[in-house]
């Protein structure tokens, strides 16, 4: 289709139109000029479409779908083929229902695990999440189906979520909070982003030309259309030459007419109308000329996709050696979610689902025997439920209890409070615990929790929202069907307070500083040499792995090179399984502030008993650089870097060296200003400093201590002070000489040249 030519025969009414939606979900359509209105539909876990009553918080019904596990769980997965089939599965089931745009992913960053929204995004690491989302765009768009990467940009909390301003440091906003964006934008090119709800540094994501030009556009190279969150536009008319393409839901009469207006009144040019209503065209006709209107939506197919994605990605934390069960033991499930799993988010990615199935339904096989122990409706204990579920444990050799935070408790729109379980489930595993020491706990939530209970039970299975086939998924893992091969995507504290966010999370009013700046996850608990309850990347398994021979294929190397390292990896157990491989990159000595190790590569890999495998990763600069704000660009110090792998951020098996020459050095520059300490750190300034150095005594001759051991501190800290003199201090010293200034000036001039 000529999108140009399309647009040329608009008028500019019928152009400003097509800026906001026809409706709820539909893209405008021009039936004059024959063009289709498409919809788009959320995501990211599964299809909300809505062929009722419309609206953005997941209240009115949905067509049935397939409700996948959420991105806090399949992030867990560290499977990018899985994550890209399950792409492929969405799209084809877009295709089956009509729909033009997936509304997923979503990438923000887990910064603290209190935002209500943490179990839809993947990861609290940029590396992990941009790679699951450049997987599931390119899934979902394999099958002609657009994606709409969300929510561009610095949207890690709800509270205040539509007016609220992220305040983010630029190394931060650039290390941390846009990567995975920028990673989605330039290897999977999604049809659409979609700007958040937030202020960000001042300036509303919906009308902020910074993010949405210079940097999705200009730098990243982004060639798809930016539609509005529900609601996020602020300012139509300043959005449209920023960048904003879309605004949703429509129909947006009023600013329709203000568009048309600031056209006419010259304030904004008719051909930024033009640009926004091309991209839209852009994705419109991408969908309708390839549409494949024959796809059908097999339920069962795509339910059976749901278990396997569930098994893969929950995580095994603690396991004494009880699990797996003995399938002849006598088994008693415990707790609601046992029956009626927690399996999905509150919000606009709720699915109407195609079925549900508990865990107490898949185990049926074996005898287990089920009790309550608690409402969802209220954190109260029930102390009747309570009883039964202490006799049933009792009765029973091995007690699993399933909980979790409520649908009450965890939603989009709102934050939860802290990180604890409801009342009446922690007193509910404090009085199992009391009769039944045979104790697994199974854990339904979409993000992290405390658990005081950890030393006393025997087993815990973190299973996430796992989405609608999450109970026969625990089932297969609890029973040893399948060996559970998930790691964590997001560092468990130990109390709510160590989070690195914990002392600025809600802000002041609308002003949320992400004060914290990279330290962000791992990144932060590391650094500190802190405890955690479960660190990044740690997840157990039924069998053993070990790894060996981590060789590098250089030892020195450019920044404009690229590196390869390979490491084995063997299954010393006596079972199938995998094992998720990461490595880590460390700066040995920086002069900037950086983490103690950043993941840049990671494998999943499937092994048989004793069978051993090599698995290669490759790092390119981005894997060394830091980004330097002086240069506005990713910069590499030279120096020695290595390189870790390991089974988890705090679980490193083999480090190796690498000596990395930046081919970018940054000049730095001389002053009267500068501090001896600088000076004498560049070899040429300290051979004059110490040549000079001879002639002068800046303290004016002052006589040594006569205690020996006084006269070494003395020196010592003489020493240390002097480090931080200027150069015009010496000047200063040496009674304003202007002989020694000259000299002084001579050295910085030398220094510069
Ligand atoms: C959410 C988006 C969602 C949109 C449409 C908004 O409230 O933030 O993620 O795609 O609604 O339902």
């Amino acid at each position: 289709m000529d999108i140009k030519n399309l647009v040329s025969q608009m008028t500019l009414e019928e152009k400003a139109r097509f800026c906001s939606g026809a409706d709820f979900w539909h893209v405008e359509g021009l039936e004059r000029l024959g063009i289709p209105s498409v919809m788009v539909t959320d995501g990211p876990c599964g299809l909300r479409k809505q062929a009722g009553e419309s609206d953005h918080l997941g209240l009115n019904a949905s067509v049935t779908a397939v409700s996948y596990p959420t991105g806090s769980c399949v992030a867990c997965s560290f499977d990018r083929q899985l994550i890209r089939e399950s792409g492929e599965v969405l799209g084809e089931e877009c295709q089956a229902e009509d729909v033009a745009v997936l509304l997923g992913p979503a990438v923000n960053i887990k910064r603290s695990p209190l935002c209500g929204r943490n179990f839809e995004y993947f990861s609290e690491d940029p590396y992990l999440a941009g790679e699951m989302s450049v997987a599931y765009i390119k899934g979902v768009q394999s099958k002609h189906v657009g994606t709409s990467l969300k929510h561009f940009a610095a949207n890690s909390m709800e509270h205040r979520r539509m007016s609220s301003d992220s305040v983010v440091d630029e190394r931060t906003l650039r290390e941390i909070y846009l990567p995975a964006f920028e990673k989605s934008v330039k290897e999977a090119q999604p049809w659409t982003v979609m700007c958040s709800y937030n202020r960000f540094n001042g300036e509303f994501a919906s009308q902020n030309h910074r993010l949405l030009t210079e940097i999705l556009r200009d730098e990243w190279g982004f060639q798809g259309a930016v539609v509005s969150d529900w609601g996020a536009v602020s300012d139509r008319v300043k959005g449209v030459p920023a960048g904003m393409d879309l605004e949703m839901p429509g129909p947006g009469i009023g600013n329709t007419e203000k568009l048309v207006q600031a056209v006419k009144d010259g304030r904004i040019a008719e051909k930024d109308i033009d640009i926004a209503v091309e991209r839209i065209l852009d994705f419109v006709y991408k969908y309708a000329e390839n549409r494949q209107p024959d796809t059908k939506f097999d339920h069962e197919r795509d339910h059976a996709k749901a278990r396997q994605m569930a098994a893969e990605s929950m995580v095994l934390l603690k396991n004494d050696g009880i699990l797996p069960l003995d399938k002849a033991a006598k088994v008693a499930f415990i707790g609601k979610f046992a029956n009626a799993p927690r399996f999905q988010g509150g919000g606009s990615s709720h699915v109407s689902c195609y079925k549900v199935s508990g865990s107490v339904e898949a185990a049926k096989a074996y005898g287990v025997t089920y009790a309550q122990g608690y409402n969802t409706k209220t954190q109260e204990p029930d102390d009747e439920m309570i009883i039964q579920a202490v006799e049933t444990a009792k009765a029973a050799e091995v007690a699993v209890l399933f909980i979790g935070i409520t649908d009450a408790m965890e939603s989009e729109g709102f934050d939860r409070k802290d990180m604890k379980i409801p009342a009446c489930q922690q007193k509910l595993i404090e009085e199992v615990l009391k009769v039944q020491r045979n104790t697994v706990i199974v854990v339904e939530c979409g993000s992290a929790i405390e658990m005081p209970w950890i030393d006393d039970v025997r087993g815990v299975l973190y299973a996430y929202l796992g989405g609608e086939a999450v109970g026969p998924a625990i089932v297969d893992i609890l029973y040893g069907d399948v060996n559970p091969s998930g790691k964590l995507a997001e560092t468990f504290p130990v109390r709510l307070e160590d989070n690195p966010s914990y002392l600025y999370y809600f802000g002041e009013a609308d002003r949320a500083e992400y004060r914290e700046g990279i330290f962000v996850g791992y990144r932060y608990y590391d650094k500190k040499d802190m405890p955690v309850l479960f660190p990044f990347g740690f997840g157990l398994s039924y069998t053993q792995f070990a790894y060996s021979d981590l060789v590098l294929d250089k030892t020195e190397m450019k920044d404009t090179d690229q590196l390869t390292a390979v490491v084995r990896v063997k299954n010393i157990g006596d079972r199938a399984g995998k094992e998720i491989v990461q490595l880590y990159v460390a700066d040995d000595e920086s002069t900037v502030i950086r983490p103690v190790k950043e993941l840049k590569g990671f494998e999943k890999v499937e092994l048989a008993p004793g069978e051993e495998k090599t698995l290669k990763f490759t790092l390119d600069k981005r894997s060394f650089a830091y980004y330097n704000t002086e240069i506005a660009d990713w910069h590499v110090e030279t120096g020695d870097f290595t390189v870790m792998v390991g089974k988890s951020s705090r679980d490193i098996q083999l480090c190796a060296k690498v000596k990395v020459e930046s081919t970018q050095p940054i000049k730095k520059v001389y002053s009267m200003d500068s501090i001896l300490g600088d000076i004498m750190a560049n070899p040429k300034g300290a051979d004059m400093v110490n040549a000079m150095m001879q002639n002068m005594n800046p303290f004016g001759g002052a006589e040594a201590p006569e205690d020996d051991s006084e006269a070494i501190m003395a020196g010592d800290a003489m020493q240390a002070m002097m480090g931080y003199m200027p150069l015009r201090g010496l000047v200063m010293f040496a009674g304003g000489s202007p002989e020694v200034e000259r000299q002084m000036q001579q050295i910085v001039d030398a220094l510069n040249a």
